[in-house]
């Protein structure tokens, strides 16, 4: 009998965590192995805020690829209260710059240098709409009286709602939505740019489409299924399954892929991050099929976030096959370890023919 196979346009990952220095040299080859390009996050310590240093981050990303490795970094820049319309005229002129990143000051790994005040960057926010330069955002906020699980809900009431308004022409991600209503905020959002690209849209997670909060405490305290924003429950990851496979330009892949080494995660306070760029595209095959929606797997990872972004369609093809293929318990990661998502189980799918494929897998 042959293997059942599953054939995308080469994916891009829209929303990634690299790092920097051995953690990148070992982060990176992951990525390259599915995506052909990725939207690199800019929370480095210290935070990526200038072009140059955008330039330079870059620089050494393409010095880490593996020999002969066809993949493009997408950089970003990270917003603080200072970032001024200059500023984004520079990194548009940059051609490298693909984005600015939002983090509400205090919301997660290295946002410390982030917002403080969303009106300090209002400069800045009509800049990038003028100039069409996405804004990314953190969608949670950072008050301590709010349960964390309301985090995202919260700011969409409190902000998003009131910045959408002011800036009606800013193009916008709402990254790693985890709830029904970030799903239906974005969805309420019909305004398209003139090359008809949505102005509001949103990235799915593989582990919020696979997961609800249960996972985090399943039998124990379980680590490695603790990111930000954090899973929320059952009723929102069917709402974010709906999103994913609607067929809804405005809802495209972003893995959120966050490595930490596994003593950073195994640890009395854990940092936040699910490393899923070893299995990203096997994960989220597992939870298309969930709703019988394999069909609709290339446009959510191959078309939608190029669209939404202005770039060309990839060239060339990934295959996935019908096959059952263990989750490595752990993989070598800068002079340590670190812990793959769901790490030991076996994923009905495997990814079968890729560019760039390592041997040891
Ligand atoms: O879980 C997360 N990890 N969420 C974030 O927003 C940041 C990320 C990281 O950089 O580790
Ligand atoms: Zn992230």
């Amino acid at each position: 009998m042959t293997a059942r196979l599953l054939t995308l346009t080469r994916p891009d990952d829209l929303h990634l965590h690299l790092r920097d220095g051995a953690a990148l040299r070992d982060a990176l080859p992951w990525t390259v192995r599915q995506f052909a390009r990725a939207i690199v996050m800019p929370n480095l310590k210290p935070p990526v805020v200038q072009v140059q240093q955008a330039v330079d981050y870059r620089n050494r990303i393409l010095a880490a690829l593996p020999a002969g490795a066809d993949f493009t970094p997408l950089m970003t820049l990270y917003l603080t209260d200072a970032t001024s319309p200059q500023l984004v005229q520079q990194a548009r002129d940059s051609g490298i710059i693909h984005a600015f990143k939002l983090y509400p000051a205090g919301a997660t790994t290295n946002s410390d240098s982030g917002v403080t005040e969303l009106k300090r960057i209002y400069p800045a926010l009509d800049a990038m709409q003028r100039l069409g330069m996405p804004l990314l955002i953190h969608g949670e906020v950072t008050d301590p009286e709010v349960d964390v699980f309301d985090r995202e809900a919260v700011f969409i009431d409190r902000h998003l709602v009131a910045l959408r308004r002011a800036f009606p022409a800013l193009k916008i991600v709402l990254e790693h939505i985890t709830t029904a209503h970030a799903a239906d905020f974005v969805r309420a959002c019909g305004e398209r740019d003139d090359r008809g690209a949505p102005l509001q849209a949103a990235t799915l997670t593989a582990h919020h489409l696979l997961h609800n909060r249960n996972a985090m405490f399943s039998g124990g305290l379980r680590p490695h299924y603790y990111c930000l924003p954090v899973l929320k429950r059952e009723r929102h990851r069917q709402a974010l399954l709906d999103a994913a496979t609607s067929g809804d330009d405005r809802f495209f892949l972003g893995t959120d892929s966050a490595p930490h080494a596994r003593g950073a995660k195994e640890s009395a306070c854990g940092c936040a991050g699910c490393f899923t760029a070893v299995n990203a595209l096997e994960l989220y095959a597992t939870a298309f099929e969930q709703r019988d929606a394999l069909h609709r797997l290339d446009d959510f990872a191959s078309r939608f976030g190029a669209a939404f972004y202005g770039l060309p369609r990839n060239v060339g093809s990934v295959t996935l096959e019908r096959a059952d293929w263990q989750v490595p318990a752990s993989l070598p990661y800068a002079e340590t370890d670190i812990v793959p998502l769901q790490a030991g189980d076996i994923l009905p799918w495997r990814l079968s023919s890729a560019p760039g494929q390592r041997a040891d897998t």
